[in-house]
């Protein structure tokens, strides 16, 4: 059963723009259970959305599946990372999508973000590892925001990200989308 935070990125187009306008799309899958990476998510939509020609797309990883991602130009992945993985739905999505989109999206780009308590390595290799099989692009290294949660109560409490944090995923977000823009990868 998909665990579902109140508020959801949903599929909102860009501020004054048609669908018509857009030349590329940029889907965002994300995972979250206290709200940390939905932040981090949000935050890089925030961003992606300033390139008029863009169309952002965000999907929770439950929602998403293999047409999502053949229709994207470029993707941004974000998790948490649990037990030095990424978060269990967010495998689940690239166990589901793996092979249908094999040989199908290679060179396009993506980036990753993770929000972990104190390590985030673990979630992002496995990303990594999981987007050389595909032959995807990287435009960034992975972003890890590390919340400091260490006591059981303070990991299970909902999470408010720093701005600064934040300001990291809106470039992230913006440096990708604008490269989609402009054709660089
Ligand atoms: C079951 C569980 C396992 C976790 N394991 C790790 C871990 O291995 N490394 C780490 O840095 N953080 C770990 N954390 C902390 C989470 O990554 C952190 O709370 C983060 O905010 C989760 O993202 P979210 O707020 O989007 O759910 C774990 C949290 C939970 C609930």
């Amino acid at each position: 059963m998909a665990r579902q935070l109140p508020l959801q990125p949903t599929d909102i187009a860009a501020p004054g723009s048609g669908t018509s306008a857009y030349q590329k799309t940029l889907l965002i899958v994300w995972q979250s259970m206290t709200g940390g990476t939905r932040q981090m998510a949000e935050a890089a939509a925030a961003g992606a959305r300033t390139e008029a020609t863009v169309q952002v797309l965000c999907k929770a990883a439950a929602q998403a599946g293999p047409a999502d991602l053949l229709a994207a130009d470029g993707v941004l992945f974000a998790t948490p990372e649990n037990l030095a993985s990424m978060a269990g739905l967010m495998k689940d999505f690239f166990d589901r999508c793996y092979y249908p989109a094999l040989g199908r999206i290679e060179g396009r780009p993506y980036a990753t973000l993770v929000c972990a308590g104190s390590d985030g390595s673990g979630a992002a290799r496995q990303i990594e590892r999981i987007c050389t099989g595909w032959r995807l692009r990287a435009t960034a290294p992975p972003l890890i925001v590390c919340t400091q949660a260490q006591t059981p109560e303070a990991i299970l409490a909902p999470k408010t990200l720093a701005e600064a944090d934040l300001a990291r995923c809106r470039e992230l977000g913006q440096a990708l989308a604008a490269g989609l823009a402009v054709g660089v990868f």
